[in-house]
């Protein structure tokens, strides 16, 4: 790309090890030249979920070879590069330490600027990256960590309408599969499972459907699916599969319902949806529904660049980048970094954001 400037991402917040190196025109144009993701999904598994000591260790031992594979696959040498982004927070503390202290070595030795990146502004870019898309627009962010609406209005310029006042979505995918005996991560083994499911045999509610104030919140609707899984057993595959379709209508039903709510506060001609748990079918297609129904459209990015990599980190790198933005090798690495500190707390919410 003619006059584009070169920018290394690294991703280490959860169980992800990226890099990734994403290319930037004057015109604002991006290209993702190369991108690496090891996932520790191998060394999780045994317990069911992400231990962040395990997390931090692994990021360790792969994160090295994984940046020095990004350049390799994109060809370049680091004289080619003109930024190094890592992501600073949120994210569990021993791997963001990991990938920012990489990120900052690797930036002061070869004398480019550092570019601490929140991990949720890097989601709520990467539709620039990938469709070029114009602000404003409503982001549905779904993850194993993070369910939230906000109003992407510019760089560093977020606008959170939603939050869960419990679980995050993907969590409670995850939970639903623990408790029915099906493996982790839990969501695409619920979408799997619940294919061969009837959505209608459990009468499963739906929180916070029709409420005026957009947030959301799965812990009952958990509750419930325990309940009924308790009723039954020993559970039979077809339970197991009806539970799931159930499971998964009514989180489809409660996400369309809250993002119809945020279509109302804040109308918007694009929505995007990012995190992990957007790779569901039927949730994918409900939205689609949603935004036509709101004169809107469905942007959804490639699977690969919704769930953790390193080319959205790199690109929100690139986008601050360009606005003249960088940070100091003194950056923290934080825990809790909410793109909108003024959001106030939801209603009955516990310590998740
Ligand atoms: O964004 P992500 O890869 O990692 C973070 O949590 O940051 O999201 C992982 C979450 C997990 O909870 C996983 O169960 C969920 O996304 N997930 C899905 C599907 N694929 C992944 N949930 C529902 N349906 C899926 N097909
Ligand atoms: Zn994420």
């Amino acid at each position: 790309m003619e006059g584009a400037t070169l920018i290394l991402g690294i991703e280490t917040s959860c169980d992800e090890t990226a890099a990734a190196l994403v290319a930037r025109s004057p015109a604002g144009v991006g290209e993702i030249v190369s991108s690496v993701v090891l996932s520790q999904v191998e060394e999780h598994t045994p317990f069911g979920g992400v231990v962040p000591e395990i997390a931090a260790r692994a990021h360790v031992e792969a994160l090295d070879g994984i940046v020095a594979e990004a350049l390799r696959r994109a060809g370049a040498t680091h004289e080619r590069i003109d930024a190094v982004a890592a992501t600073c927070g949120p994210g569990l503390l021993g791997g963001l330490l990991v990938g920012a202290v990489t990120g900052k070595a690797l930036a002061f030795a070869w004398e480019k600027p550092f570019l601490a990146i929140n991990h949720l502004e890097a989601h709520a870019l990467t539709a620039r990256l990938t469709d070029g898309l114009e602000f404003p627009y409503l982001l549905l962010l779904v993850s194993g960590g993070h369910t939230q609406i906000l109003d992407v209005r510019g760089v560093g310029d977020y606008a959170r309408i939603a939050t869960t006042i419990d679980d995050a979505v993907g969590e409670a995918f995850d939970k639903v599969a623990k408790m029915l005996g099906l493996g982790f991560p839990g969501g695409p083994e619920v979408e799997k499972a619940a294919a061969a499911g009837d959505p209608a045999r459990f009468d499963l509610p739906r929180p916070m459907l029709g409420r005026v104030e957009p947030h959301f919140s799965f812990s009952g609707l958990k509750t419930a699916v325990r309940r009924a899984a308790e009723g039954l057993q020993p559970l039979g595959g077809q339970d197991v599969a009806d539970l799931c379709a159930g499971f998964q209508a009514a989180v489809t039903d409660c996400l369309a319902d809250r993002v119809a709510r945020a279509f109302d506060i804040a109308p918007r001609r694009h929505l995007v949806v990012a995190g992990g748990v957007a790779a569901n079918a039927a949730l994918r297609s409900a939205l689609a529904r949603t935004a036509e129904a709101h004169g809107a459209m469905l942007v959804a990015p490639p699977q690969a660049l919704c769930g953790d990599n390193a080319a959205m980190v790199a690109w929100a790198g690139a986008e601050r980048l360009a606005l003249g933005l960088s940070d100091g090798l003194d950056a923290p690495v934080v825990a809790r970094w909410p793109l909108d500190p003024g959001a106030e707390a939801a209603r009955g919410a516990g310590v998740k954001a």
